[in-house]
């Protein structure tokens, strides 16, 4: 491995240096053990501590398929998948990989006792598999993580529609929290050359997921003008919907729950701002029963920013809790575009304010290649800016997954994998200071 990172770090490399270099037969990766999948049983969700079943393992390397790639993982990030992961929510994650495994003796090699987990990456492809044309050993990349197999026409106008659709690193096995990773090579993306590792590898999966949700014609397909209401908006995804509202002309009005999260959305440019827990909404009398005159109150508050007009997009994913108010506040003929329910799956609204009021509601998940690659393309052009505000080392990516399931986080928790600190990987100076401020946004606060 120490090879590996020397010709990473070294300026000098050659893609024929890194085709020189030889594979470890075994690297260090996080992984959850599957004869632990019954370790929370009973407990509550909150209770439920991936310290407990995040393990720091040494793994053999998978052997390389045809359209894959090998990558050395400089930086991964943790997403919410990994929290679902970890604590075995709302089904372990083992379940997909056996399935998987019975497609064809390639997937096989994905239904192992463990799980490597992770589904963002920035680092050095090591080896191409036959048929790989487009990248090679050398290649500085991102990986955004739908895995797909395209053998049905299903998928050929849309990606996501591939009913062999998964998402790498929780549906399927040597995800990217990891010294090294296996992905498909219709899964990487040249890596933004002002940015760092573990900057680069922070936006990925939520970068591409708040594209597609918002702003692609595949999900909301937002215009100049809108009023966007942004559940969790200085969150994984709302930290990038919030930064697609401002940049796409949009009115961005920012649900959060605390003034620290208000002041980073004030920071990325947003002024309509309302702090859920100073506000204290509470849109359940109890655990069967809402109070649609708190959906009012909401409602009513989301008129005083925006000079008495409703929102014409609601950016959900909190689910349950929230769904009720999401469909209430919709302006007659606007969209609520779904792509989670972190809170609780089973919503319930009032459907006759979605059917009189002609309101759509749009599921919308991950992101399909070119989707994902115009997500990118933005990072790399300083218009949408990474939003790390903690890096951890492999070693505690447990306590970076705890962060993260109990809101303690703020935008993107980076994690290093081989990088052995943060800061490097910096290729473009000159375009990262006109950035640095925005870069450093969700740090400083
Ligand atoms: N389908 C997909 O492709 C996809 C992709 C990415 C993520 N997801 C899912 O989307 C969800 C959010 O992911 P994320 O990365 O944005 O997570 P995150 O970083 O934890 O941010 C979510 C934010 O939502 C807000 N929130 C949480 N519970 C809430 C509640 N009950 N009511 C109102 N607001 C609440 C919180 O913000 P405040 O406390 O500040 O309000 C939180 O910071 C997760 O369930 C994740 O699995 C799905």
């Amino acid at each position: 491995m120490k090879e590996i990172l020397d010709a990473i770090l070294s300026p000098d490399s050659t893609p024929a240096d890194f085709a020189a270099l030889k594979l470890p037969e075994s690297y260090r990766a996080v992984t959850l053990h599957k004869d632990e999948e019954q370790m929370f049983a009973g407990l509550d969700s909150r209770d439920k501590d991936p310290r407990k079943s995040l393990h720091l393992d040494e793994v053999p390397l998978p052997e390389l398929g045809p359209g894959e790639a090998l990558v050395a993982v400089m930086a991964s990030a943790v997403n919410y998948n990994t929290v679902w992961s970890s604590i075995f929510e709302p089904v372990s994650t083992f379940g997909f990989l056996e399935r998987y495994g019975k497609l064809s003796p390639l997937t096989k090699r994905h239904d192992l006792p463990h799980h490597i987990v992770g589904s963002d990456l920035a680092g050095v492809v090591l080896r191409t598999g036959a048929g790989v044309n487009a990248w090679k050993p050398g290649d500085e990349v991102v990986a955004h993580c739908l895995s797909v197999e395209l053998e049905s026409p299903d998928g050929h106008n849309d990606t996501m529609m591939d009913p062999e659709q998964r998402i790498w690193g929780f549906e399927t096995n040597f995800g990217g929290l990891a010294q090294l990773a296996l992905v498909k090579t219709n899964q990487l993306l040249p890596k933004p050359k002002h940015l760092t590792w573990e900057e680069a590898a922070s936006p990925g999966l939520v970068n591409s997921t708040a594209y597609r949700q918002l702003v692609s014609r595949n999900g909301a397909g937002m215009k100049q003008g809108d009023n966007v209401l942004i559940w969790g908006a200085s969150g994984g995804l709302g930290s990038y919907a919030t930064q697609y509202a401002l940049a796409g002309g949009a009115t961005p009005i920012c649900v959060v729950s605390s003034e620290q999260k208000a002041e980073i959305c004030r920071a990325m440019g947003a002024e309509a701002i309302i702090d859920r827990s100073a506000e204290g909404y509470r849109f359940w009398k109890d655990e069967h029963t809402q109070d649609p005159r708190e959906w009012k109150r909401f409602g009513s508050r989301i008129r005083e920013f925006t000079g008495g007009e409703d929102v014409d997009i609601v950016f959900e994913h909190p689910g349950r809790e929230t769904f009720g108010a999401s469909v209430y506040v919709t302006r007659k003929g606007g969209t609520i575009v779904t792509c989670a329910s972190t809170s609780g799956y089973m919503h319930q609204y009032d459907n006759r304010y979605l059917w009189m009021s002609l309101k759509r509601i749009v599921g919308s998940h991950f992101a399909n290649y070119r989707e994902a690659f115009e997500a990118n393309r933005l990072i790399a052009k300083g218009k949408i800016h990474p939003t790390v505000s903690k890096v951890y080392p492999m070693e505690q990516t447990g306590q970076a997954a705890l962060d993260v399931h109990h809101n303690k986080h703020q935008g993107k928790v980076g994690v290093l994998c081989l990088a052995p600190q943060e800061g490097l990987g910096v290729r473009n100076e000159e375009f990262r200071a006109k950035h640095i401020d925005a870069i450093n946004r969700f740090r400083n606060i």
